[in-house]
């Protein structure tokens, strides 16, 4: 067997993409290269920050976008980074269609795209249309207008209940905690209705009922589409339409904080499927995607809209990216399933099938804002629903060297599947989750709303390192980081992994080449048995693709002795696949 792992393949069409104009490189048509996209998540706060105030900003992405370039990645999206008081790290929005000052100005998003599409990078913005921010502007006015007025009626204003309307309209909880309602006082000075809120008390969830509201948001799609964004990753896009009557409703224990997402029981290889909910996955959410996707149709080139759904069964999350929706949706339930190579067989079958059923491709997805990173979810030996997070007191702390190997061999597993793949910034340096921030740095409002019982995201959150031996790791030169970053990340920099055979960067680059050359975004799955329970073994467009999952080394059959080995997770020696490890074989 040749090992050439660390080999560059050539690329085809690969040139000097600086070159390419912007029109040029992006306005194409009906190639539909979402389809087959890399996209890579910028969490603006932690991934470069221009001006060192400790924040991350637009104009620190821009001075980065070579990096991407040279991982390979087809699209980035942005979390939010508008107008915004920061409750919720941004998903809090004061300003639809402006920067906050924190990250930047309209010019600097403008350059950012500018230099994005210079390189072939797309750029996809977050939206988030379930809520605003208690400082929006519209907000103001409703708490300044009258019970039932037109300003309230953008809003989910209700009476509360019992004789002096003291008791909340109903009996939902927050995902961050804590109940979903707040009472407002009046102008009057008396105590006066309720607000919903599905998460912070500082984000008023809008009354998608309400046309207004509709037409406001075109406007916002326009003004970005406009502004040469290729599309949007829609926040919370099963939770925009409740059910009429707004019914009490408990969720169940074992639910994550976001609802569905149930994933799959490795047991029995069934999807676990929760009862939805009276706010999540409601049929009325469609016609909106419907009315959007028309709005994206009067732009040229491909822009497109990815779900933020967390629905089960995959069956009913495919209705999101039916052919008249949205273009992708997360495949939450694959980032949901454990390191178990029955569970995963079963949830990359059930993908192809449903996507494949209304003619979407699938995403593929390990780690994101919200979650646990995955080279330490992987290797966590207790359940840790969505949300929960981890922190000092967390029980079945993850052991760092068997997270990375296992998130190196998931990841190269992700990368050979066909469909989109998302990167969340930092896998690709192998960072696990910072479990021991202390108390007193944390922001996220899951952790005040629920006194500290949950650990909430933070720890997903922290800035990125680029450089060992730098102030805050490069990410900027003051050393100043809105979260602490611990002290031994050196060896995870980038610049400490540029060139260095091994690294998970270099894991990265030759996974997202390799893809490229072999075409496997537009490929497929055509499983290849006999290697036990514990392997998850494929082939994509004359690629073999082998992952242990199992606890024991595994032999390779005699047949693919003379394979070439394209990418190896970890080390290979003979015919011995080690635990935790996946192999891509070229014959
Ligand atoms: C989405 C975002 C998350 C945010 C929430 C409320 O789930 O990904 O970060 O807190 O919506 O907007």
């Amino acid at each position: 067997m040749t090992i050439t792992s660390d080999a560059t393949p050539e690329l085809p069409g690969e040139g000097s993409v600086t070159d390419i104009a912007p029109e040029q490189a992006l306005t194409t048509t009906g190639d539909e290269w979402w389809r087959s996209a890399v996209i890579y998540q910028i969490y603006p706060r932690s991934f470069a920050d221009a001006n060192g105030d400790g924040m991350g900003d637009l104009p620190g992405i821009t001075s980065r976008l070579d990096s991407l370039t040279d991982l390979g990645v087809d699209a980035i999206w942005l979390s939010p980074f508008f107008t915004s008081p920061q409750k919720d790290a941004g998903y809090d929005v004061a300003d639809y269609c402006d920067v906050d000052p924190l990250f930047g100005t309209l010019d600097d998003f403008d350059r950012l795209v500018a230099e994005a599409h210079a390189r072939s990078i797309r750029i996809i913005v977050d939206l988030v249309p379930n809520h605003s921010s208690s400082e929006h502007e519209w907000f103001k006015q409703a708490l300044a207008a009258a019970p039932g007025s037109p300003e309230r009626a953008r809003y989910l204003f209700r009476d509360g209940k019992g004789a002096d309307g003291s008791e909340a309209p109903n009996n939902w909880e927050s995902v961050f905690g804590g109940p979903a309602w707040t009472r407002v006082t009046e102008p009057d000075g008396t105590p006066g209705q309720w607000y919903l809120h599905l998460f912070d008390q500082s984000q008023p969830d809008f009354d998608w009922t309400n046309d207004e509201v509709r037409e406001r948001f075109r406007g916002i799609l326009r003004f970005w589409l406009d502004r040469g964004a290729d599309g949007f990753r829609v926040d919370v896009a099963h939770g925009m339409i409740k059910e009429d009557g707004l019914p009490d409703y408990t969720p169940p224990a074992e639910g994550g904080s976001m609802g569905g997402a149930g994933g799959i029981d490795p047991e029995t290889g069934e999807q676990i499927e929760l009862p939805s909910a009276p706010y999540w996955g409601q049929e009325g959410v469609h016609e909106i995607y419907r009315d959007w996707h028309k709005v994206l149709d009067e732009y040229e080139g491909e822009r497109v809209l990815c779900a933020e759904a967390w629905v089960d069964p995959l069956s009913k999350m495919a209705k999101w990216v039916r052919p008249d929706e949205m273009q992708q949706a997360f495949n939450f339930p694959y980032l949901e399933t454990p390191w178990n190579a029955p569970a995963l067989r079963v949830v990359i079958d059930e993908s192809l099938a449903a996507f494949g059923a209304v003619g979407a491709p699938s995403t593929w997805v390990l780690s994101n804002h919200d979650v646990v990173r995955h080279a330490s979810r992987l290797a966590l030996t207790v359940e840790n629903p969505q949300g929960a997070g981890v922190g000092p007191k967390t029980p079945g702390k993850p052991v760092r060297e068997v997270g990375l190997r296992r998130a190196r061999a998931a990841s190269a597993l992700m990368l050979a599947l066909p469909g989109g793949a998302y990167i969340y910034q930092g896998e690709e340096l192998g960072l696990p989750e910072v479990i021991d921030l202390p108390d007193e740095a944390r922001q996220d409002p899951t952790w005040f709303r629920t006194n500290g019982e949950r650990y909430g995201r933070d720890g997903c959150r922290v800035p990125i390192p680029w450089q060992a031996g730098a102030p805050a790791y490069g990410f900027n030169e003051t050393g100043a980081s809105w979260l602490p970053q611990p002290d031994d990340w050196d060896d995870y920099a980038r610049d400490r992994q540029e060139g260095t055979p091994g690294s998970t960067l270099e894991l990265y680059r030759l996974a997202l080449q390799l893809r490229r050359a072999h075409q496997l975004g537009l490929g497929g799955v055509t499983w290849i048995d006999g290697f036990g329970d514990d392997v998850v073994a494929f082939s994509n467009n004359g690629v073999t693709v082998i992952a242990n999952a199992g606890e024991t080394a595994v032999e390779l059959p005699a047949d693919l002795l003379d394979a070439e080995v394209l990418l190896a997770s970890g080390t290979i020696e003979g015919a011995i696949l080690p635990a935790d490890t996946t192999v891509w074989l070229a014959r």
